[in-house]
């Protein structure tokens, strides 16, 4: 695939490939900074789904001046059909810190309560995230978390309207959603709530490092308990436990989530001030998804 040209950004440069889209780093030459593009891999043919992603972008875009959201410049469609969306420029996400190892509770509370603000502030909008998970929390210019693909649900349908199993990222995906349950901002606060354990013990919940027997294999799972994490206080694996409560209902919302985990101790929320220099690495490359033990658990 060549590399497209973006109207008012200078030459792409290749920063990394996930698994449904490329992106790039480029520099945008009115307002002198250096921006990311992702390129979706697959192409919007028909009008109406054109007019949708625009649609979407609106609503993503909305969120976007938010402190802890990565900030939306752009989206439009490339000439070849695919469609492109203009960002803030971060350095990595929380996945790739994932493989260094593990946060301490403190941290992940922090953390927690900025996202969950982030949900709340969303859900008032009435626009959803769909897709929580560490690879989606990148880390900004001022080293802060923000959370990124806001909401184009339509790019997630995308890749592959038939299989809608496929779409999802189980390990941080609520039980109901594989029984094709409308997307709903409880699903939302169960993905954050799934990812800010991963981030404290390595694994979302109930991870198996086993294939998997399907579908019905993987709804049993969601009957099993959520073990304690040693070394975490016990308050905080239970705000998370009835953050991914089986039952919807049973879960806080999000501005509550707030609240609560605010109320496992003290959090101070720091503003940010003190710009980072930011490290860029090399381009990654990531091997085409395929239905995987590790890419049904979002490991991948
Ligand atoms: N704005 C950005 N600035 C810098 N790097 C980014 C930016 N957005 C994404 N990346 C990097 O590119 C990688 C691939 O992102 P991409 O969104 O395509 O895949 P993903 O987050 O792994 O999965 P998903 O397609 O479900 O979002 C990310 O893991 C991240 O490291
Ligand atoms: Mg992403």
């Amino acid at each position: 695939m060549s590399t497209p040209r973006i109207p008012g950004l200078g030459e792409l440069q290749l920063l990394a490939r996930g698994g449904y889209a490329t992106i790039y780093r480029a520099s945008q030459g009115s307002v002198g900074r250096e921006v990311a593009v992702k390129i979706e891999n697959r192409t919007l043919d028909d009008e109406l789904d054109r007019r949708r992603f625009v649609r979407e972008a609106r609503a993503a875009g909305r969120m976007s001046s938010h402190p802890f959201v990565v900030d939306l410049f752009d989206a439009g469609v490339c000439d070849d059909g695919r469609p492109f969306l203009v960002m803030e420029l971060c350095s990595e996400s929380y996945a790739d810190r994932l493989k260094r190892g593990v946060m301490i509770a403190s941290e992940v509370r922090e953390l927690g309560v900025k996202l969950a603000g982030v949900l709340a502030d969303a859900h008032d909008l009435g626009v959803l995230h769909r897709d929580v998970k560490p690879a989606n929390i990148l880390v900004s210019a001022f080293g802060e978390p923000v959370l990124a693909d806001f909401g184009l649900a339509i790019l997630v349908e995308l890749r592959d309207p038939s299989v809608n199993l496929e779409i999802l990222t189980p390990a941080y995906a609520p039980p109901e959603m594989f029984d094709r349950a409308r997307p709903a901002p409880s699903a939302d606060v169960y993905a954050l709530c799934a990812t800010l354990y991963a981030l404290l013990t390595g694994a979302p919940p109930r991870w198996r490092d086993e294939a998997m027997g399907g579908i019905a294999a993987l709804l049993e799972l969601f009957g099993q308990p959520i073990p304690d994490v040693p070394g975490a206080p016990p308050e905080l694996v239970e705000v998370l436990r009835t953050g991914m409560a089986n039952d919807p209902e049973d879960r806080p919302t999000a501005r509550e989530l707030v609240v609560r985990l605010k109320e496992v101790g003290q959090v101070e929320v720091q503003v940010p001030v003190q710009r980072r220099p930011m490290e860029v690495d090399e381009p990654t490359e990531q091997a085409p998804r395929r239905w995987s033990i590790a890419r049904l658990f979002g490991l991948d």
